[in-house]
This record gives C-alpha cells, structure tokens and sequence, in this order.
C-alpha cells in the first residue's frame, strides 16, 4: 500500500476502515478502535495524515486517498482486503464544509461538498459492502451532521449533502439488512475540531454557540456545551458494537439538545 504504514499480526483482530480519519472525530474513532484491538486502515486524503495518526497504538495502517475520485476508493478497498484482511466496520468520518449563501454560493464549493459528503460516502459504501453481502456480516456507521435536518443559513449545500448522505445510508441499511449487516448515522452537532473552528472563522465563538444566535435563527445547546469529539465517538462506537445488533437505518443526534430532539 502506497504511502502506509503496515499492520502486523492482524490475523484475529476484527478490520475497520475509518475515513477522514486524520480530522478530529476520525483520529478519535481510530485511536478507540485501534484500543479496541481492531486493526485500522485509517484513510484521509491530506497529506499530513502520517503525522496525524503515526502516533496512534496499535494496529493502524495509514491511507493516503481521496473519497471524491471512485479510482481511490476502490484500491483503497480492494487492497484492505487482499492486504489486511475482511472489512468487518467502516465508519465515514469524511467531511468538508464550506459556508455561503445560496446566492453567493460558487458552482465549484456545491459540487465538491457534494462530491465528498454525499459521493465519498457512497462509493465507500458501495465498495466495502459489495464485499460484506458475501460474507454475511458487517456494520457501518456514517457521519452525517444535525444540520441535515435543521436549515442553518450559509450552510445551504453542506445541509444538503448531509442530508442526502443521511437516507442515502438508511436506504443502503434497508439493502443490506437481509445479509445481517446494520448500517446507522451519527449526527453530530457544533464539536470542537478543525471544521467549527474553520466556521468559527478562527474565533472562540463557544459563548454564543451555546447561548444561540437570533438573527441566523439559531438555537442554543440546551446542555450548555460544545461537544468534544469523544462524544461523538461514543455513538460510533456503541453503533458497530453487538450492543447495537437490533439497530440498523436509525440517525443518533448528539448535539446536546440543539435541534430540540427533532
Ligand atoms: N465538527 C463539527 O462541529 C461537526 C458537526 C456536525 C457534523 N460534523 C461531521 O463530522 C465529520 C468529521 O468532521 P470533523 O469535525 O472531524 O472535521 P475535520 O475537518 O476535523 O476532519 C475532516 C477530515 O476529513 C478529511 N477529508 C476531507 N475531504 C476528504 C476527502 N475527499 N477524502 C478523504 N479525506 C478527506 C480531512 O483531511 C480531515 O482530516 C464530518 O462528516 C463532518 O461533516 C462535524
């Protein structure tokens, strides 16, 4: 594999292929699951990726690749298998957003959130469950966001592509259910990392997130919080586990109450 780190030993470890996994939720879905005792293919396409995950223990072999282009998606996925072993997780982790009005909103920041939130969802879907319906087993979680649900002004095309990522997981849950494989959505709300910080436009912007801004409509964080990444990573983690063995096609919101449940 180009550019990766090899995992040894993977023989009895469960495989999970984990995307956007250099960002600040996927390096935490890695670390817990590489705690786990799976092996981890961590995929990302920035280039710092190694230096990201380098560190992570355990079994992790780091992928340099990009969700967008179908070509990268299917080595990626055919050469974990031949390589490392049978996907048994894949959790999309993969994200981008870029903020504008509908107005002003440039054709080329529309089609590459939707390229990579929606698109790069489905072709990692696709791949890695093509191979699981053989195997009859597998677990997927992907994660979309609770602005699929709410309208957030400037945010038109990444609620959009959120949202499509979001029933175009729960219809491939409905496919593959009858070969035992679940497939779920995590929605987070505003978590610390590099994507609130980007949208925060650099600022700490904590204060107002949680109390809500009334001229963009938008509500607080009734628990009084942002949430940290491992918070998220709970949900994902709970999710593939055989805790969750009777849940498939359902959306977990954790984003402390600020889309009032609905
Ligand atoms: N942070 C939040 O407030 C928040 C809120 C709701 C939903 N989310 C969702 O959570 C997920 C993780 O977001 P995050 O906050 O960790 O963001 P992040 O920006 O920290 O990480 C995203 C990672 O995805 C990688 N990536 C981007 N495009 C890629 C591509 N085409 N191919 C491969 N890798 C690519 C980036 O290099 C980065 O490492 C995303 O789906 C995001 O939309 C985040």
């Amino acid at each position: 594999m180009t550019g990766s780190q090899q995992a040894s030993n993977a023989e009895a470890s469960p495989v999970a292929l984990v995307t956007g996994a250099a960002g600040g939720i996927g390096r935490r879905v890695v670390d817990r699951l590489a705690a786990q005792g799976m092996t981890v293919v961590a995929v990302d396409r920035s280039a710092d990726a190694s230096k990201e995950l380098r560190s992570v223990p355990g079994r992790v072999t780091i992928v340099q690749g990009d969700v967008a282009v179908a070509a990268d998606v299917e080595r990626i996925v055919a050469d974990t298998e031949r390589d490392i072993g049978p996907i048994d997780y894949l959790v999309n982790a993969v994200g981008i957003l870029r903020v504008g009005d509908v107005v002003d909103l440039p054709d080329a920041d529309w089609e590459e959130m939707f390229a990579v939130n929606t698109g790069g969802v489905f072709r990692m879907i696709r791949a890695v469950v093509s191979r699981m319906v053989v195997r009859q087993r597998g677990a997927i979680v992907t994660v979309s966001s609770n602005a699929a649900r709410t309208p957030r002004a400037s945010m038109s095309a990444y609620s959009a592509s959120k949202a499509a990522a979001t029933m175009l997981a729960k219809c491939a849950a409905l496919e593959v259910a009858k070969y035992g494989i679940r497939c779920n959505i995590v929605s987070p709300g505003s978590t610390r990392t590099e994507m609130l910080r980007v949208s925060w436009e650099n600022q700490d912007r904590a204060d107002a997130t949680i109390a809500g801004v009334p001229d963009k409509f938008r509500l607080g964080i009734p628990l009084g919080r942002i949430a940290e990444p491992d918070d998220i990573v709970d949900a994902v983690e709970f999710l593939l586990s055989d805790r969750a063995r009777h849940i498939t096609m359902q959306e977990l919101t954790v984003d402390g109450g600020a889309t009032l449940g609905i």
